[in-house]
């Protein structure tokens, strides 16, 4: 585990979301109803960012470009480039299917840290 501090824990309100910048990648910090997520911000279809993807009732993260579904902690695909409905079959096509990375994240020492080494 490398553990990295990325943001004061009292910056991310209860049902917030911020993106923080680790090297080169940009991490989407989410508060969802209690629990703290890290996750990718970059779109594995388009590479489009994710900040503004509704989560839906089973617990997974859309994409707000074409709707892709990601479990919020594992970031498998629960469904792949739906939108808008007839076109995304033939975009689901120009990148191949590919998990939303997720990372470990923990609060601790008034800090919100996450682990890059585990997707
Ligand atoms: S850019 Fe995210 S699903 Fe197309």
């Amino acid at each position: 585990m490398s553990w990295t501090r990325v943001l004061a824990s009292d910056a991310l309100a209860a049902d917030g979301r911020q993106v923080v910048k680790v090297g080169k990648r940009k991490i989407l910090l989410l508060n969802h109803e209690g629990e703290l997520y890290a996750v990718d911000n970059t779109c594995p279809h388009l590479k489009m960012p994710m900040k503004n993807g509704k989560i839906t009732e089973s617990g997974a993260i859309l994409c707000p470009i074409h709707r892709s579904a990601f479990d919020l902690s594992t970031g498998e695909v629960q469904e792949w480039c739906p939108w808008p409905p007839g076109v995304g079959k033939v975009l689901s096509m120009i990148s191949e299917q590919k998990k939303l990375p997720v990372f470990p994240v923990r609060v601790e020492e008034g800090s919100i840290w996450i682990d890059l080494q585990e997707e």
